[in-house]
């Protein structure tokens, strides 16, 4: 949450400061503000509260003074509500000095008594206000910037990014993290920082992650790392592999919008050079990790959000395929219940951003207790990643609107990946069921691209729902997921109240809530599935259509047996169990986002909401 850019170079800082905060305003978008050191005027801040276009708008009306010196930051509130005052930067050192914070400083109350008891004065409400006067007085003691903030952070408790400039360094900008992100990107003459590279990818495609409890001293032409005691650090490069356009919303009316039509490149990407025909999966980074597999007797998956919902469709295939038991646990329950693991646990985090805390946490109590760590992610260089045992990147591109899209779907293609890794490493997976998953999945990003035109389709269903208040999401098996992917999508976006069921637990409560004109999207598996399961959610969908319910199925192309049931069918194209929930989740986003739209809402940016969580 927050999102944090720095910059030294010779371009106008300003440009860039705005650019990045552009770029990484999903983190947190009620409030936003920059400090600049110039040649001529000092330290030059504004800030304001609202979204980013509020600041930009004041900065075009009266441009601060030019510098090549800044930074700059979004902000999610969580000390302090989201005015003028609490906005960072925050202050110190008679106002020379300016610093932005990421996280939350947990013993803020007690420093700040000591900071007032020696004649301090607060300006906000925040517990970032107390870092910024206490990294003035210290820099007022020894006149260096980077000690001044190595003993600061030597106080301070609790999950932080500083960023701090001051007035008599210009060319300076001194950064430290524990906790929360920061990234650095290593340009020519210049070079940058950032809570993610989306910050910078228009000018840099190298970068450099800062490590937990780190400080960075950056200047244009040199970048130094210490620890938070000093010990010089040695940071390997990586070259960011996003494109710069990627991080741009182009000709869409929203990144969304967006998004949802790159959910075909997403899994083509996600699928590249590791699935041969033969069906063989080939995942270099993990076999250090797994081996042939055998020292595996558990599964867990840890994750948050959608990309919880992406671990259960996950667990499903990988039970199925590998057979090992899977279990699938929300990040933040997890490691507060002392689950029973150990070396032979494998724990798979999945995240977008790789920062959320509360999986942060659980890959980290995993760690310790000796279970091997996999992290399944879409952003390079972020923390969880870093701090696993191996990586499986997602190869989705950078994913900007709020509520997660085509980061899902790559989700779910990398747990299939290495499920099928898995199965063919312990001798489970034949070559031929192998063969066949491959062309399967080969197939999915043609028949996503099908699935992406029902759009106009969904935004008349959507239009004439736009007051609706209720939408339930039925689903079995995979098709379970995605009923609540749907009803996720549809609370964080129209802010309605919606529910996913799996469909066998309707008659033991769900089916009460049914009266007539209750909406109902129902995920239907295929009339081929060897399961059997089409007739028992056909009868399902007979139960809510007796009782009044108006039924959206998602069935495969040509199944007749729902037509007489269903007020709308959206067709499936022909495919496989395990490939149907891909499908069929791309109308639902589809869906969520076009009553938000109908509703008039802010898609990218629902209230309340930031991209990534990084505080507990
Ligand atoms: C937030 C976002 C969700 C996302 C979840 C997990 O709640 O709004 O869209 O699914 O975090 O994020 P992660 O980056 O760990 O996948």
């Amino acid at each position: 949450m927050c999102g944090i850019v720095g910059y030294v170079g010779e371009r106008s800082s300003i440009e860039v400061l705005l650019g990045g905060l552009r770029r990484l305003e999903y983190r947190g978008y009620d409030s936003a503000g920059v400090a600049i050191v110039t040649p001529g005027n000092g330290l030059v801040s504004h800030k304001r509260s609202g979204k980013l276009g509020i600041l930009s708008d004041d900065l075009g009306h009266n441009p601060l003074a030019e510098g090549h010196t800044g930074i700059a930051h979004t902000r999610w509130a969580t000390h302090g509500g989201p005015t003028d005052e609490n906005a960072h930067p925050h202050l110190g050192d008679g106002g020379k000095l300016a610093l932005i914070h990421n996280g939350i400083i947990e013993n803020f109350h007690e420093l700040k008594q000591e900071l007032l008891a020696e004649g301090e004065e607060f300006l906000s409400q925040t517990d970032s206000e107390v870092a910024a006067l206490m990294v003035g007085r210290s820099y007022r003691e020894h006149g260096n910037l980077t000690k001044a903030m190595q003993e600061v952070v030597s106080r301070l408790e609790g999950a932080f990014t500083l960023l701090v400039v001051h007035q008599d360094q210009p060319g300076v900008v001194v950064g430290a993290r524990r906790n929360s992100p920061l990234v650095v990107g290593l340009g020519e003459g210049e070079n940058f920082l950032g809570s993610d590279v989306a910050a910078f990818v228009a000018y840099t495609k190298k970068a450099m992650a800062l490590g937990q409890d780190q400080i960075v001293t950056l200047r244009s032409t040199e970048v130094s790392v210490i620890t938070f005691d000093g010990e010089p650090v040695e940071a390997a490069p990586f070259d960011i592999d996003w494109d710069a356009s990627a991080a741009d919303k182009g000709g869409w009316s929203s990144f969304m919008a967006k998004e949802i039509s790159e959910e075909p490149e997403a899994v083509a990407n996600t699928l590249r050079g590791r699935l041969g025909d033969d069906g063989l999966v080939a995942l270099p980074e993990l076999d250090a990790l797994i081996g042939d597999g055998s020292a595996i007797n558990r599964i867990i998956f840890v994750a948050c959000g959608t990309a919880s919902y992406a671990s259960m469709v996950g667990l499903y295939a990988i039970e199925k395929w590998s057979g090992i038991p899977v279990g699938v646990e929300l990040s933040h329950e997890f490691r507060y219940r002392e689950p029973a693991i150990d070396e032979h646990t494998l724990v798979v985090s999945v995240s977008q951003s790789g920062e959320t805390m509360d999986t942060l946490m659980a890959v980290r109590y995993a760690a310790e207790r000796g279970a091997k760590t996999l992290s399944i992610c879409n952003t390079q260089g972020a923390t969880i990643p870093r701090e696993s045992g191996a990586a499986l990147y997602t190869h989705a591109g950078p994913e900007v609107a709020v509520a997660s899209t085509k980061a899902f779907l790559a989700q779910v293609v990398a747990c299939y990946l290495l499920g099928m890794y898995l199965g063919q490493a312990r001798g489970l997976l034949s070559t031929k069921e192998s063969a066949a998953l491959a062309d399967d999945l080969h197939k999915l990003p043609g028949q996503l691209e099908e699935m992406v035109k029902t759009g106009p389709r969904i935004q008349e269903l959507a239009r004439w729902m736009a007051d609706t208040r209720s939408v339930l999401y039925l689903g079995r098996h995979v098709g379970y997921p995605i009923a609540l992917e749907g009803a996720l999508k549809l609370k964080e976006l129209a802010y309605i109240h919606a529910e996913g069921f799996a469909a066998g637990e309707l008659k033991h409560g769900p089916i009460a809530l049914i009266e007539p004109g209750q909406i109902v999207f129902v995920i239907v598996p295929s009339p081929r599935d060897p399961m059997s399961l089409h007739s028992k959610v056909v009868s399902n969908i007979q139960e809510i259509r007796a009782r009044g319910a108006r039924v959206i199925a998602l069935a495969e192309q040509g199944d007749a047996a729902v037509l007489p049931f269903a007020d709308e069918v959206i067709p499936i194209p022909l495919t496989s169990t395990f490939m149907e929930p891909l499908l069929a989740v791309v109308p639902l986003h589809i869906f969520g986002m076009e009553l938000a739209g109908a509703k008039g809402l802010d898609i990218d940016q629902p209230r309340n909401l930031a991209k990534s969580v990084t505080v507990e």
